[in-house]
């Protein structure tokens, strides 16, 4: 469901850019999208099409190039493990299994809490860094091994059940 405030949010990055290359605003409207609704359903892709006067299909391009748009709802941290050859090179697999045996779930899921989405990615551009993940599209992890990897689950599950114990006392 878009809504007018949507659209007039739609209508703030079009005019940025000639009236003739709308289709330009495409990335920025995919990202109002999931700001507001968590995910980029094919509906929204739809509108969005429709709105810049694009195919529906080169709005679906965009969404499934880049990792950061969620094709489908996603728990509340989504881990990016890179698996391109240098960070394969330097156990990015093994980072990826070691996450799938402590969460349970394969690449691609999510837990059953709703916490963790995990998801294989290609290349973040910091392959010095190898193994590297990336948490919610934004914090980017380096040297990722086992105990780097229990710590930052941890501590992850941690800092919700801190926010969730402050909510409960109404602080
Ligand atoms: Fe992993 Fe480049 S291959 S960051």
């Amino acid at each position: 469901m878009i809504t007018e405030a949507t659209r007039a949010r739609f209508a703030r990055e079009v005019a940025k850019y000639p009236a003739d290359q709308k289709q330009s605003a495409v990335m920025a409207c995919l990202a109002i999208v999931q700001q507001e609704q968590g995910s980029v359903s094919t509906e929204s892709e739809a509108v969005i099409a429709e709105y810049l006067g694009m195919p529906q299909i080169a709005v679906r391009e965009v969404t499934t190039f880049y990792n950061m748009y969620n094709q489908r709802p996603v728990g509340a941290f989504k881990l990016n493990v890179c698996t391109n050859l240098p960070c394969q090179l330097r156990d990015g697999q093994k980072a990826l299994h070691h996450l799938e045996h402590k969460l349970g779930i394969s690449a691609g899921e999510t837990t059953a809490d709703g916490l963790f989405t995990l998801q294989q990615s290609e290349c973040l551009g910091a392959c010095a860094d190898a193994p590297v993940m990336l948490v919610n599209d934004r914090a980017m992890c380096s040297f990722m091994d086992s105990d780097k990897l229990d710590q930052l689950i941890d501590g992850l599950r941690g800092s919700l059940e801190a926010v969730s114990s402050t909510q409960a006392k109404g602080e």
